[in-house]
């Protein structure tokens, strides 16, 4: 099976302070993999490289089938827009915004009808229960709503792959319980490829893998999913027997 992200020796500097030094990481359609590493390690900025949000320094990133680093702003943002759904620990919604506004946006942006936009946008809150808050502002929520208003945004256009840095990480743990249980019920649904940064174990507990960052590299094996199973890789595969 191709793999919807795939990347090899990514690394990026900051000044000369080396965030990343040479990371390889693979994720196949429908994979959920949790990243997981010290803080400072990298996690975020591999997420960003690997999100096109900024630009690696080395190395070749693939997602969905395009090299990131072959291809120009305008067709990042368009891979962006189409095939990345970014959810971050504070959601980041628009704050002038509806719920509902704020879930239509990445498919108005993307040239959907307003009626069309609206629709689906309201699928999307009903399937994260928070319908029922359509037309509040991000002020007038909880921030457990937010996060999963913040969420059905960003897999309101089915995309390829939701990457994800501390989605929970600003809720307590029944919110980020309940958060993480409707996303990867709705990405498992649509075979949609995961990518989550988390420092909580009870989060990257619903991952199929874990992938640990350390220093700007991936050190691996990180721990096999389930008792007995054999060690996995930064590569995979899947350990037999963990949930597809
Ligand atoms: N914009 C930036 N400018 C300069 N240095 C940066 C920048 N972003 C990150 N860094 C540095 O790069 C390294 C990796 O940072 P990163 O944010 O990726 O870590 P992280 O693993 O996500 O940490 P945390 O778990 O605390 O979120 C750190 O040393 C950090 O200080
Ligand atoms: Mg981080």
């Amino acid at each position: 099976m191709t793999a919807v992200v795939h990347a090899t020796g990514v690394q990026k500097s900051f000044g000369n302070h080396p965030a990343l030094r040479g990371v390889d990481l693979l994720a196949r359609p429908g994979e959920i993999v949790a990243i997981t590493g010290p803080s400072g390690s990298g996690k975020s900025t591999l997420l960003h490289c690997l999100a096109g949000i900024v630009r690696a320094d080395r190395g070749s990133i693939t997602v969905a089938g395009h090299q990131l680093d072959a291809i120009g702003e305008e067709e990042r943002s368009k891979l962006r827009r189409n095939e990345i759904g970014v959810l971050m620990q504070f959601g980041h919604l628009v704050a002038e915004l509806t719920a509902l506004q704020n879930v239509a946006l990445p498919l108005l942006l993307r040239g959907e009808s307003r009626a069309s936009a609206a629709q689906r946008a309201r699928t999307w809150l009903d399937r994260f229960a928070v319908g029922d808050l359509a037309d509040r502002r991000p002020t007038q929520v909880s921030g457990g709503q937010a996060q999963r208003v913040a969420a059905a945004r960003a897999l309101v256009t089915e995309p390829a792959v939701l990457m994800a840095d501390e989605p929970t990480g600003a809720l307590d743990s029944l919110a980020g319980e309940e958060l993480m249980a409707q996303v990867t019920l709705a990405a498992r649904a649509r075979g949609t490829t995961v990518l989550l940064v988390t420092h909580d174990a009870r989060v990257a507990a619903h991952a199929d893998r874990e992938v640990v960052v350390r220093d700007g590299l991936v050190v691996g094996p990180p721990r096999a999913r389930g008792a007995g199973g054999p060690s996995v890789t930064a590569e995979g595969p899947v350990a037999p027997g963990s949930p597809a």
